[in-house]
């Protein structure tokens, strides 16, 4: 398929899984040509940046960290929210930093990631089959005719909705708010009063110790950017795709088309046909990007995607993703490491615990289990330690707040908890008291 010549809408000559059924061709088509007219998010440049972070990803030589909500919320447009998913990634970097000593490379799932793949077209609730909830860019996870009709206007409120979110992570980034100095103030109070807040204050005390030792030894430390400021860089699924293509421009620079409405962007488990449209479109453009591989996932799938996604072999162009399941990680994965580690090609391999562990509690609700998602990750690390390979990083669904989503974790939510504070708008995400814990079992597993 990579012989004809790629364009920002030569996607459109193949089929595209997972697109919603706008009802109102006319106001898509509207929807569009506004965006198409916007300023892009974000700047080739920075994609650049990014993609040489995890070049040496690829190399062994950094960790990444992508982590975030399953699905962004429209109604979670405030600044304390975006401020506290900020401040446990912050923590969970400082973390793999400094307790495995190798950079990390820092991705939300956040400023954009809008738009949802279902499993089913339809949702059936008490007999009323209406259409599945696809993300605040598509529709509302109310479950309503009119809530459930997608409607193209959404996606013009998304890109406003990322404009600002980038905007204030920006901001928070390297405004201050990140600075190596204010390590103890990331700890939120709900954290900070348990087990994994109280390791973690410990390790804060460490690093303002060795920030104060440096200084005596009269290094300028304000003088070091890297003290004061963090690079972070935004992620979402690349679904729509006619979001993304009126997104798509060319670099003044290079003349290479980007996708500027996040800096990566990924394909999901149900959208990774070799033949299809999703392939076709994010084989032309410059980011870098990522694919989901679950369980059914096959070598020669996996070089097939190498070939037709990063043909030139750059490092730190695609990352895989794999969600195989905790019980399945170390029988599926170790053949797709040894397929792509013979044929040479530069990857990074990230794993996604949470996807192959979702499972419905008999409370009803959708969760995962804490213990399950370390399981996968301790059976990722074991097959790179297998094959021989390096443990790129892990890719997470996590949110700042104090919900109870997932069971498990050392203040052990069980399943009578999970209506306590259950506040997600799709999957089951891990609290900032699970992700931190998290971040310190890699931590250990790296250093190791
Ligand atoms: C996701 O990342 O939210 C997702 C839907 O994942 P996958 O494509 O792996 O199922
Ligand atoms: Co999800």
């Amino acid at each position: 398929m990579s012989t004809h010549t790629w364009s920002p809408t030569s996607w459109r000559n193949f089929p595209a899984q997972q697109q919603p059924s706008w009802p109102d061709e006319a106001a898509l088509d509207a929807a569009l040509k506004v965006l198409a007219s916007y300023p892009p998010l974000v700047f080739a440049g920075e994609a650049r940046a990014l993609k040489a972070q995890l070049a040496e990803v690829a190399a062994g030589r950094a960790f990444l960290l992508q982590a975030g909500d399953c699905a962004e919320s429209f109604h979670d447009f405030v600044a304390d929210r975006i401020r506290d998913k900020l401040k446990v990634i912050l923590q969970m970097a400082v973390v793999l930093t400094y307790g495995a000593g190798v950079p990390v490379v820092k991705v939300g799932r956040i400023a954009g990631q809008y738009g949802k793949p279902r499993s089913s077209d339809q949702e059936v609730v008490d007999g009323v089959s209406l259409p599945s909830f696809r993300g605040h860019n598509v529709n509302s996870e109310v479950f309503t005719a009119e809530g459930r009709r997608p409607d193209p206007d959404r996606m013009v409120t998304g890109y406003h909705q990322s404009s600002a979110t980038l905007n204030l992570l920006r901001a928070f980034t390297k405004g201050g708010f990140a600075d190596l100095n204010r390590v103890q103030a990331w700890n939120q109070q709900f954290v900070a009063s348990s087990a994994e807040g109280k390791r973690y204050e410990e390790l804060a005390t460490g690093i303002e110790r060795a920030l104060r030792f440096m200084k005596a030894c009269g290094m300028d430390t304000a003088a070091e950017a890297q003290l004061h400021q963090v690079d972070f860089y935004t992620s979402h699924e690349a679904l729509l795709l006619g979001y993304e293509e009126a997104l798509t421009r060319q670099d003044s620079l290079t003349g290479d088309y980007y996708d500027c409405s996040a800096h990566m962007v990924w394909i999901g488990e149900r959208t990774r046909q070799l033949d299809g449209a999703h392939i076709e479109f994010l084989r032309g453009v410059h980011n870098p990007i990522g694919v989901k591989l679950g369980p059914t996932a096959t070598g020669e799938e996996a070089l097939g995607l190498c070939e037709a996604l990063n043909p030139e072999r750059e490092p730190g162009r695609l990352t895989f993703i794999s969600r195989m399941g905790a019980t399945k990680v170390r029988s599926c994965l170790p053949p797709l490491l040894a397929a792509v580690r013979d044929a040479g090609h530069p990857i990074v391999w990230a794993c996604d615990p949470m996807h192959g562990n979702t499972f419905t509690a008999s409370s009803g609700r959708k969760t995962r289990d804490f213990d399950d998602v370390m399981d996968e990750v301790a059976g990722f690390f074991d097959a790179h330690t297998a094959e021989g390979t390096w443990p790129g990083g892990v890719h997470v669904e996590l949110t700042g707040d104090d919900v109870t989503e997932c069971l498990g974790g050392s203040e052990k939510i069980l399943d009578h908890h999970l209506d306590t504070r259950y506040e997600t708008i799709c999957d089951p995400r891990l609290n900032a008291r699970q992700g931190l814990d998290l971040a310190f079992r890699v931590s250990e597993r790296l250093s190791s």
